[in-house]
């Protein structure tokens, strides 16, 4: 599937295989060591991707990256039957940064992410970035995960989301790296 976003020479569409060179140098330039580029290929080889998509300039240029992977309730409660993602890592190439790419590109995955019916979506990163989004750190208390502060924020993408909660959560193995 192919969005269109606002701005009239940038789309969003899923990762093909022939980007992977492409996105591993987008991570590698946008962050300052190789982890989260050996994340996203940790996380393509377990299966544990949900969602992975790139923003493409009118050039054909791959200029943003964004991950979302599998998250998974503690088999009791009303939450172990949610659907449950994690943003991360989500990347945009330094010269093109703070020009709305990474924007339109949460937000347009975000719709897809919607659309293919998960429940809730965690991600841990800048409070100053994310509430813009709908991610709110105070839903994210409920959830109960390796992580936990402002930094650590959901977005409930349907009723189900926010309302069968508290849950505990384990996220994909590659994820122990970081915690
Ligand atoms: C984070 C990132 C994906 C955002 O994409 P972008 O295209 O630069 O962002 P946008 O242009 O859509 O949004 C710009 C806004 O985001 C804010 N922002 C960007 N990165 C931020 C950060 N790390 N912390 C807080 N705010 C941030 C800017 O201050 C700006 O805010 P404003 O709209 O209030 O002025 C991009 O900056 C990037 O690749 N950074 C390096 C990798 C990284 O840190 N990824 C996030 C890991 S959680």
């Amino acid at each position: 599937m192919t969005d269109t976003t606002a701005s009239t020479d940038l789309t969003v569409r899923d990762v093909e295989t022939q980007d992977e060179t492409s996105v591993r140098d987008l991570l590698r330039a946008a962050f300052p060591s190789d982890m989260e580029a050996r994340l996203v290929e940790r996380l393509r080889h377990c299966g544990a991707l949900v969602l992975e998509q790139v923003a493409v300039d009118g050039a054909g240029a791959i200029i943003g990256h964004v991950a979302y992977s599998r998250v998974t309730p503690a088999a009791i409660g009303a939450g172990q039957a949610l659907q449950v993602a994690c943003l991360a890592p989500v990347s945009v190439w330094p010269e093109r940064q703070r020009k709305g790419i990474g924007s339109a590109l949460i937000r347009s995955s975000l719709q897809k992410l919607g659309d293919i019916g998960e429940d809730l979506v965690l991600v841990l990163g800048p409070p100053a970035y994310y509430p813009r989004f709908g991610f709110d750190p105070v839903l994210a208390r409920k959830v109960q995960a390796p992580y936990a502060g402002d930094a650590f924020m959901a977005l409930a993408l349907t009723e189900a989301g926010s309302r069968d909660l508290p849950i505990e959560v384990a996220f994909a193995t590659p994820f122990q790296e970081f915690e």
